[in-house]
């Protein structure tokens, strides 16, 4: 969809959307429509008794008096109890609605009473919610879905089309960090294997990205133990990718950014239960965001050193894979003794979170992984388990997650735990028992991660088959991608 900001005023045509808030006062262009065409506009809200609530769509032929052929009229609710992130909703639904009623072109009059932000940033903030929403895969369908090219070209009518679009910009560059996350993880695991997921990240090169790509064989110099383990009973070759955006000072510490990217887990020799096991494909949301974000970065030329890496493995069973009991030795030195197949994740995360502090000494670290069930069973699907070593870090994620919608609430983190995994034979197990499954996955993390700032977010939840909300009606969420994003604008940046 291609976005375009003007000034109000020359006349146009084609559909026009504009807002109305729950007192009926309308502004701008509404207004000046309204007046116009005699009340035209109060008229039909009048008669069918239209609440303006928000995100309530109330969808006019236009009046012959303007040169519109459709009205199409959006509720705003209470303006003064709407938040920024709720305008970007709004962006998005009115985007779905002109979607759903097959409209290729249209207006948007961005006419909306918010306190503290300027007309630019509610222009742009429009524009990214409906950037956000208007997004399908639909790479497998050899008939594309409905006739028509969809919702083509949005044009948002602001007194200040300059700023509005600067603004717009960078948040542009942010949805097209969601939807190349949201891609990954809605593709198919014979599609997308670690070989392929490492190919489409060195093909974003051009954007500014230093991408290296690592083999087994240096993996195994590495002494990488835990993932190359994880790894073994694939066909398909494991990678661990490292992308580096280097916007900030030289020789600014960066901030670290690590992924799950289990591209299928069929849970291994502990193997999954057949119902539901297509949803493995999407095991790699960790770092589906890790890559989404990245690019986001580089896109819209943060002023930030960071650095995201992503352990890229496929777990099946074969002739070949771990068996339950096994131990291997991580790249810490550390022994671990598998003694279910299917906890993967914090094998290949212990491997890659080590490497990452001990080659890039980070400022912090935040890693992302569809761990465990647990945490749905906690958390549902509304927010994602955050487990920390650092208060300021997790306070952060806190708010900046309510700032954008993409929710983090904190879980424990305790010896008491840590106990939880001790095993006689080896340093560590991999599994906890039957209580406090996403505390000791988190537990296990930690023996990899020494005084560096950290945070663990669990996304099994949030990452795939996630709640559908105003802003994305995708299987894969690119959950993520504007939490950390943020999260860098609102404190590590410039
Ligand atoms: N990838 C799964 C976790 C998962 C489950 C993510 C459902 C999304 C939806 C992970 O590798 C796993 O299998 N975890 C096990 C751990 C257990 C064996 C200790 C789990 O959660 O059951
Ligand atoms: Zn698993
Ligand atoms: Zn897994």
């Amino acid at each position: 969809m291609n976005v375009a900001f003007a000034a109000p005023g020359q006349p146009k045509t084609g559909v026009l959307v504009i807002f109305c808030p729950e007192n009926k006062k309308l502004l701008g262009v509404a207004a000046d429509i309204d007046k116009r065409t005699g009340g035209h506009i109060s008229k039909a809200i009048k008669a069918i008794s239209f609440e303006a609530k928000r995100e309530q769509i109330l969808d006019l032929v236009a009046p012959d008096k303007v040169s519109f052929q459709r009205i199409i009229v959006a509720g705003l609710g209470d303006p003064d109890k709407i938040a920024a992130r709720e305008v970007e909703f709004l962006g998005g639904a009115v985007a779905g609605y002109l979607q759903s009623a097959k409209v290729e072109s249209a207006l948007i009059a961005a006419d909306i009473p918010v306190k503290d932000h300027d007309a630019a940033t509610l222009a742009a903030l429009l524009a990214s919610g409906a950037k956000l929403r208007i997004y399908s895969f639909d790479r497998y369908k050899s008939k594309k879905s409905g006739n028509g090219k969809g919702l083509a070209s949005l044009t948002v009518l602001t007194s200040q089309a300059a700023r509005a679009k600067k603004v717009f910009a960078d948040y542009q560059a942010v949805a097209e960090g969601v939807h190349f996350a949201r891609d990954l993880v809605n593709e198919p695991a014979n599609k997308l294997n670690p070989v392929e997921f490492a190919r489409r990240v060195k093909a974003n090169g051009k954007s500014g990205l230093v991408v290296e790509i690592l083999t087994p064989a240096q993996m195994k110099r590495l002494g990488m133990g835990a993932l190359l383990g994880v790894a073994q009973g694939s066909a398909n070759e494991p990678r661990l990718v490292v992308m580096r955006w280097q916007g900030g000072k030289r020789g600014d510490k960066p901030v670290a950014f690590v992924g799950k990217g289990v591209t299928f887990d069929t849970g291994g020799i502990s193997i999954k239960q057949a119902a539901g096991m297509e949803d493995m494909k999407g095991d790699m949301g960790g770092a589906a965001c890790v890559t989404g974000l990245m690019l986001a970065l580089a896109r819209r030329k943060a002023k930030v050193n960071a650095v995201g890496v992503i352990a890229l493995v496929e777990n099946m069973p074969d002739g070949n894979a771990q068996r339950p009991g096994d131990i291997v030795t991580s790249m810490a030195g550390k022994t671990i003794a598998v003694l279910n197949t299917d906890a993967e994740g914090r094998l290949v995360l212990a491997d890659a979170l080590w490497y990452t502090q001990d080659r890039f000494k980070p400022k912090f670290m935040v890693n992302l992984a569809t761990l465990t069930g647990a945490i749905m069973v906690a958390l549902g699907k509304e927010y994602a388990g955050l487990f920390s070593n650092n208060d300021d870090l997790s306070q952060r994620l806190y708010e900046e997650g309510l700032a954008t919608g993409e929710k983090v609430w904190r879980m424990p983190l305790a010896p008491e735990y840590d106990r939880m995994i001790d095993f006689e034979v080896a340093d560590m197990k991999n599994i906890g028992g039957r209580n406090a499954g996403a505390i000791t996955a988190a537990q296990f993390l930690q023996r990899f991660v020494n005084n560096v700032p950290w945070a663990h977010l669990d996304v099994a939840g949030t990452a795939m088959d996630a709640n559908r909300t105003s802003i994305n009606q995708s299987w894969g969420s690119g959950w993520g991608v504007r939490l950390l994003n943020r999260l860098i604008v609102e404190h590590y940046e410039g």
